[in-house]
């Protein structure tokens, strides 16, 4: 039999509070984490900062509800707050923003993809398919300034577990934001599995996208606070996207169900693959925590909506965020839809060939890139240094490299700074005759 969190008790509210010396646990060592715990590590903190956020604005817009219940939202609040700074500050001083970068990127990469085979409904999961090419591209193009700046290979991050490679190219991924708009599910029939899921990767995707607004500026290289700001401004369109999945007449009480249902899965998913002991135990607890949140929110919705809480979220835990890689499925995303694009009736998709020449994203992309697009410039920059882009990947997807950027480019609104495939090939050749020349002197 499945788990099912709603017949558990969890840890009773008063003794969720905890001292400050539990709430700043000890950080990971870079050196040594496994790169899922990484990813599990920044997740739970997009996680708790959506489910910390979600009940300030309950509170702020929810009147009709007795005052006994609002005064333990604002509790649960402040456990949320807690949460999150564990979370977030088991990352260590050492771990610098590009690196931590690259792993906010595994973690679109990973999770998507892992959602996207696990969702049941089709037209969902073809929007995390078109999502997870842009994350895919955003870790390459972060990875070439790793290289540049401070010697880091991707590796050293994502461990080779998550290709790095040309995606579908950042400088494309700017659009108008009514035509991000998605169809919405119907909370009606919708299975609890498509609303955790969404819920899962929309929390990941807004704290990416907080995360650049807040670290972005802290290099001093202008070309690489540029591409922080145009690939922070793809995960608003990113946040767009997602939550214009959520069925938006679910009531608040619902809503804030489903969060700490979420909650609960992600925990119960961390705790269940979790390697590294220390972190564990935080899983544990916060799973604890969780399931006394579900508890109490769960009384609230009876009280209020007189139905039962499995109408919304059903009776059995789903595994939202299982960590592993995902590679052959990725390769064969990127292969067959590196040319994909937003179809101008908001709804559906199309390819390169097929946009109208009066499509909503050439203006916006067209006035981004006035005067050049900085996700170029970064391949022009390492080029110049090193030859050729910094590419870690499986042998069989290197060699594609440049049919991947062929099949990825618009034929309209391409910016002036763009490495063209010839361009790219060129470079390869370079790197490889270059490679063969220092062989020969050693
Ligand atoms: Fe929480
Ligand atoms: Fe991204
Ligand atoms: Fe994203
Ligand atoms: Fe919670």
């Amino acid at each position: 039999m499945a788990f099912n969190p709603l017949k558990e008790k969890g840890m009773a509210l008063e003794k969720q509070l905890r001292n400050w010396h539990q709430i700043v646990a000890k950080p990971y060592k870079k050196q040594q984490v496994d790169c899922y715990t990484r990813t599990r590590q920044i997740l739970m903190n997009g996680i708790e900062v959506e489910a910390w956020g979600f009940k300030h604005q309950f509170n702020r817009f929810m009147s009709n509800i007795d005052s006994e219940d609002k005064i333990n939202i604002s509790r649960l609040g402040r456990i949320e707050n807690q949460q999150q700074m564990t979370c977030n500050w088991l990352c260590p001083e050492d771990q610098s923003v590009l690196e931590t970068t690259l792993g906010y990127e595994q973690v679109a990469v990973d999770l998507t993809a892992w959602l996207s085979q696990n969702e049941p409904d089709k037209y969902v999961k073809e929007t995390f398919d078109f999502g997870l090419l842009e994350d895919f591209d955003h870790l390459y193009r972060y990875s070439q300034y790793a290289y540049m700046r401070e010697g880091i290979e991707p590796n050293d991050i994502v461990q080779g577990k998550t290709d790095v490679i040309i995606g579908r190219p950042t400088q494309h991924h700017h659009n108008c934001n009514g035509l991000r708009l998605r169809n919405h599910y119907d909370k009606t029939t919708a299975s609890p599995q498509t609303k955790v899921n969404i819920l899962t990767v929309l929390s990941g995707e807004q704290q990416t996208h907080n995360f650049y607004a807040e670290h972005g500026f802290m290099y001093g290289d202008h070309i690489l606070r540029e591409t922080y700001a145009e690939i922070k401004d793809v995960e608003e369109e990113h946040v767009t996207m997602y939550e214009s999945l959520i069925d938006p007449n679910e009531t608040m009480l619902e809503k804030l169900l489903l969060h700490e249902f979420t909650e609960v899965c992600n925990y119960y998913t961390c705790l269940e693959d979790e390697v590294d002991d220390e972190i564990k135990k935080i899983w544990e607890i916060f799973l604890d925590i969780e399931i006394g949140h579900l508890q109490i929110v769960s009384d609230m919705f009876k009280k209020y909506e007189k139905r039962a809480p499995e109408e919304v979220i059903g009776s059995e835990i789903i595994i939202p965020c299982r960590f592993k890689s995902q590679k052959t499925y990725v390769q064969k995303i990127l292969e067959k839809e590196v040319d994909k694009r937003l179809a101008p009736n908001g709804k559906y998709y199309n390819t390169t060939d097929e946009i109208p020449d009066d499509w909503a994203s050439y203006k916006v992309q067209e006035k981004a890139f006035e005067i050049s697009a900085p996700s170029e410039n970064c391949i022009n920059i390492i080029g110049f240094y090193h030859d050729r882009d910094m590419v870690e990947a499986d042998e069989s997807l290197k060699n594609k490299e440049v049919m991947l950027l062929k099949k990825g480019l618009q034929k309209t609104a391409v910016a002036k700074n763009t490495v063209l495939p010839d361009k790219l090939e060129n470079m390869i050749k370079k790197h490889e005759q270059r490679k063969k020349m220092k062989e020969k002197i050693i």
